[in-house]
């Protein structure tokens, strides 16, 4: 196996780690998929009332990117990490675990970023934090995250990520089409809202 292929097949593995799922039922806090939103990220964990199973999940689905990138990189270099940074953001969106039926990806957006290049992973980390603090809204706080990460990454130096920045945030955007209509629609909850 090429070691490009190699850091995928890691960054995959690690990606479809269902770790929102996997903390709420050993917290007893149900299955994520018949609360609220049904996705398995932490703002649906949040919805569960149990503030720390969401941010632990949101620390471990942040790290499942970290991790892929940090293998791959000292496995094969540059590329290699891009490669198991889409790997691991794809594993989160379609593991095989669940029949390919994921979560929308943004903590392990921002973990992979932080990896790669941390100051666009800090820019984009403050974005959605600061979208968040003024609409209160988490998929609207991760769209505007993600459509500003590729403009970060030009600004802060790292261009060459250009590609990988563009094709992230574009799923990022698809994996969030639900979110787009309830937004459009104006009914789309405020964050710990069902
Ligand atoms: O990180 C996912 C978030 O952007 C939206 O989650 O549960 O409101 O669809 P949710």
């Amino acid at each position: 196996m090429g070691i490009l292929a190699l850091c995928a097949a890691i960054g995959y593995l690690l990606g479809s780690i269902p770790s929102g799922i996997v903390l709420a039922r050993l917290m007893g806090l149900g299955d994520l998929r018949k609360i609220g939103s049904g996705n398995i990220g932490a703002t649906n964990v949040l919805r569960t009332g149990n503030k720390g199973a969401a941010a632990l999940t949101l620390i471990l689905d942040a790290l499942k990117g970290v991790v892929a990138v940090l293998i791959a990189r000292r496995l094969g270099g540059g590329d290699a990490a891009q490669m198991a940074a889409l790997a691991a953001f794809l594993g989160h969106c379609y593991p095989v675990w669940l029949g390919f039926r994921g979560g929308k990806g943004v903590a392990t957006f921002l973990g992979v970023w932080l990896a790669l290049a941390w100051p666009v992973g800090l820019a984009c980390c403050a974005t959605w934090a600061v979208a968040a603090a003024v609409g209160r809204i988490s998929s609207a706080s991760a769209l505007v995250a993600a459509a500003l990460s590729t403009v970060w990454a030009v600004l802060l130096g790292y261009g060459d990520m250009l590609v990988l920045g563009a094709v992230l945030t574009l799923l990022v955007f698809w994996r969030h089409r639900a979110n787009i209509a309830r937004l459009r629609a104006g009914t789309e909850p405020k964050i710990g809202k069902k």
